[in-house]
């Protein structure tokens, strides 16, 4: 079996993050979202695994090279335009070839990993295998509308309600996904939708399972649910601590340090991860805070939060919450005069003053 992973597509949803980096690469607990799925793959035993790539191809292929740091073969395949989920799928027929494979949406997380489903896919040999998990906003996803358990009807961002169970972003095909493909038309928003392929499988009478699922995240690019993602994994990290802690600290409940972390006059109430290199100066940071690599807070307090790479906080006088710090930022206490608030911020960046 085969893993195709879709890191195509503009991410638009995320900006301004996504202005300078891919949606695939935003980091969860300090680990790029993408990094989660092809774990998942490797886990499930998968050793061969095509990435779908576009726009962000450069960035994309330099954060995850030729796969061997998780035991599998990478191959890059270009998309020239994100023409839809489908259209992805017949890119990448040369690499699939006739080879069943599991396709994976590189925005999503799913923290039970796909191990047991590839094996039920391998035991029963459907033709096409999805996960649906219950959900509050059907009309931002896929939707499978079922009847005595089995799928009867996809639809795609259902405009009215038809189902609560989404499709998330894990499928399982054989090589008949290929002919579905080549026989559907352009949607609305002329993308080859995988739900309409897999509607076509369905109407032929091919065999579709589904698998409803817990412990299942998407971004829907919103702050809150970024946060939210990096909770849900935080939840589960182990203590490990590699990094400098000095006399004067204290570190409260499940927290990773990374190695050259410098902790100095600081409290780190897990769940929390501090970054290799990252300096903490009298502060206090958590719970549920990721601290990205070479970030250095001072004189600042800290709570569920993600700071992402090489940024700086430094004397804010208030506690900051529920914040998304892109790559070198700069938060500092202004002594300029006049004594003013003063920014540079990116394109669509959102702030919330005292
Ligand atoms: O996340 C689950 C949902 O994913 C499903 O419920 C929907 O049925 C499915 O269509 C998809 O919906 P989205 O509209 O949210 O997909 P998005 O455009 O965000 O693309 C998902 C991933 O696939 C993302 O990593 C970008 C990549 N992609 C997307 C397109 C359209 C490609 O690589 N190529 C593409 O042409």
């Amino acid at each position: 079996m085969k893993g195709l992973i879709l890191s195509g597509g503009r991410g638009t949803r995320l900006r301004p993050l996504t202005h300078t980096s891919a949606k695939q690469l935003v980091p969860i607990a300090n680990k790029p979202i993408l990094f989660y799925g092809i774990e998942s793959l490797a886990q499930a035993g998968i050793k061969e695994i095509g990435i779908i790539v576009g726009d962000t191809k450069k960035e994309i292929m330099a954060a995850v090279g030729d796969g061997s740091k998780w035991g599998v073969k990478v191959t890059y395949i270009e998309q020239d335009e994100p023409l839809g989920l489908a259209h992805a799928v017949l890119t990448a027929e040369d690499f699939i070839k006739d080879s069943s494979f599991v396709m994976y949406l590189g925005d999503n997380l799913i923290t039970s990993g796909v191990t047991e489903f590839v094996a039920e896919f391998e035991k029963y040999k459907p033709n096409a295998q999805l996960l649906l998990a219950q959900v509050d906003k059907p009309e931002q996803f896929g939707v499978a509308v079922l009847k005595d358990g089995k799928v009867v009807k996809l639809v795609e961002k259902p405009k009215t309600h038809i189902s609560n169970f989404a499709l998330v972003g894990v499928y399982m095909f054989d090589h008949n996904i290929f002919k579905a493909a080549k026989a559907i038309k352009p949607s609305w928003r002329n993308e080859l939708e995988i739900t309409d392929a897999i509607q076509y499988l369905v109407d032929h009478n091919y065999k579709v399972r589904s698998h409803i699922i817990d412990g299942w995240w998407k971004d829907t690019g919103k702050l809150e649910d970024m946060l939210e993602a990096n909770r849900i994994i935080l939840d589960k990290i182990e203590r490990r601590v590699d990094g400098f802690i000095d006399s004067e600290s204290k570190i409260e409940g499940r927290v990773v340090i990374e190695q050259g972390a410098e902790i100095i006059n600081s409290l780190i109430r897990g769940p929390a991860i501090i970054g290799a290199r990252a300096k903490i100066i009298n502060s206090c940071i958590g719970p549920f805070t990721s601290i990205n690599y070479e970030v250095t807070i001072k004189d600042s307090e800290l709570e569920h939060s993600i700071i992402l790479e090489n940024s700086s906080i430094i004397q804010i006088g208030s506690k900051i919450v529920d914040s998304l710090v892109g790559k070198n930022v700069q938060i500092n206490r202004s002594l300029l005069r006049p004594s003013a608030y003063r920014f540079m911020l990116g394109d669509n960046s959102q702030v919330g003053i005292l």
